[in-house]
């Protein structure tokens, strides 16, 4: 059974801080397919003055990882969107049609900043759900606002903002504070979907320790349809998360 669908990944090598050569990319994927993924969808940076990565450059990379990749056994298949970070130049790139969403044009993953929420993100988010693009939230429980308390992601949630547990964060990768925070979410159902956020292929071995965490936190009903059902639903626009 190859039914997991992974929406955020960093194995396109060499354009951010995932990994640096097409061998780790494929080594990433295939440790996924054994998980039981049957897509990987890459999400590399889109940060000013860190991955100064534009759609142009990002679908001519995919494109030359998939064509090498045409001949290894064993994978997923590929899929390319980008993990927007929420600076200002963000905004901009969404209205001049310049923002990379996943395939479908459905969605687009949104990295907010760590530290404060930016003044104005939830009418960013209604903008862009009114424009037919559902912002994805990548780790929420990563956020310093929402590592005691939820009550400040309601507003995005009203404007249509769609959670993303990072898998890592079960098992401590970012330390206590996501960890605890991803429970408390968890446990008040404010996610919606699963996702590796992998950056080489050792985090794999995580990945599948995360997912045995999360069936155990969730049950494997609920657990199953995070990491199935519902990212093909966020592909396809059709989530069912109000
Ligand atoms: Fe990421």
């Amino acid at each position: 059974m190859s039914d997991r669908v992974d929406l955020h990944s960093h194995y396109l090598p060499g354009i951010d801080d995932g990994v640096k050569t097409a061998e780790e990319g494929f080594a990433l994927v295939r440790g996924m397919k054994k998980l039981g993924y049957g897509l990987c969808v890459a999400t590399p940076h889109i940060r000013t003055a860190m991955f100064d990565n534009r759609r142009p450059g990002l679908e001519q990379a995919f494109a030359g990882f998939r064509d090498h990749a045409a001949g290894e056994p064993d994978l997923p298949t590929l899929g390319l969107g980008a993990e927007h970070f929420f600076d200002d130049v963000f905004w901009g790139l969404f209205q001049s049609g310049e923002h990379l969403p996943y395939d479908g044009a459905k969605a687009a993953l949104v990295e907010l900043p760590p530290e404060r929420l930016p003044l104005r993100v939830e009418h960013v988010f209604f903008e862009m759900r009114v424009r037919g693009v559902r912002p994805i939230l990548a780790h929420p429980e990563r956020y310093r606002p929402f590592y005691d308390r939820s009550d400040a992601l309601e507003p995005l949630l009203d404007a249509g903002a769609i959670p993303l547990l990072d898998l890592m964060s079960l098992v401590g990768r970012y330390g206590r504070k996501p960890e605890r925070a991803a429970e408390r979410l968890l446990s008040e159902g404010l996610y919606y979907a699963a996702c590796s956020d992998a950056h080489r292929p050792e985090d794999v071995p995580l990945v599948e320790q995360a997912i045995a965490r999360l069936r155990r936190l969730v049950g494997a009903e609920e657990a199953e349809a995070m990491l199935g059902e519902h990212p093909r639903r966020v592909l396809t626009g059709t989530p069912e998360f109000e």
